[in-house]
Order: structure tokens, then C-alpha cells, then sequence
């Protein structure tokens, strides 16, 4: 089957105390976790890939989210908005405005 959309979380882990700070330390892995979940909650597990993603280059704005095929950026993601991210996002279209990261 053809995947709809395909959400990549990063992952990335950098050292304790480096400039850049990292997504991991910020509990993104617990969130690849509950976007899967959700997923496959709402039956969306076969048409909506949600995976891990290595740096995304957004650091500041950590954890990053980006989703394709439309290359909608989130950012400052918690588990808390990704019930929201999937409803409005994937299955109702419309990105989840306050957690854009601006100018992405
Ligand atoms: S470490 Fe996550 S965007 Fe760079």
C-alpha cells in the first residue's frame, strides 16, 4: 500500500552539555512511540509511517517533527499533541498552527 504521509521524529543524541542540546534529551523517543500508537490506534498504521529521523537541523526548536509529502514543520512536539497532530494534521489536513516552527 502507498504510504499517505510519512512523519519523521528526530532522534538525535549529542552529548550532555553541547551547545546544539539534542531532541533525545528531550524525549523525542517516547514520542515516536506515541505517534506510532496513535496510529495504529486510529488505523492509520498502514497508510501513515511515523519513524525516527536523525538531526533535522531545527535543534533550537527541539523535538522536531517534520512531516511529508507537504513538508510541515513542528516543533517544541510533547506526547501531549500528537493525538492533535494526527486528527488535524492526518486525518483532517489542517496543520496545528502553534506548534509551526516559523519560517520552516
Ligand atoms: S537534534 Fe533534533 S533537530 Fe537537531
Amino acid at each position: 500500500m502507498k504510504l499517505k504521509s510519512h512523519i519523521f521524529v528526530c532522534t538525535n543524541q549529542r552529548p550532555e552539555g553541547h551547545v546544539r542540546g539534542c531532541c533525545q534529551s528531550k524525549n523525542s523517543e517516547a514520542l515516536v512511540r506515541a505517534f506510532k500508537q496513535e496510529l495504529s490506534q486510529s488505523g492509520l498504521n498502514r497508510e501513515v509511517r511515523a519513524q525516527k529521523a536523525g538531526c533535522l537541523d531545527v535543534c533550537e526548536h527541539g523535538p522536531a517533527v517534520v512531516i511529508y509529502p507537504e513538508g510541515v514543520w513542528y516543533g517544541n512536539v510533547s506526547t501531549q499533541d500528537v493525538f492533535e497532530i494526527v486528527k488535524s494534521h492526518i486525518i483532517q489536513g489542517k496543520p496545528v498552527e502553534r506548534l509551526l516552527i516559523p519560517g520552516k
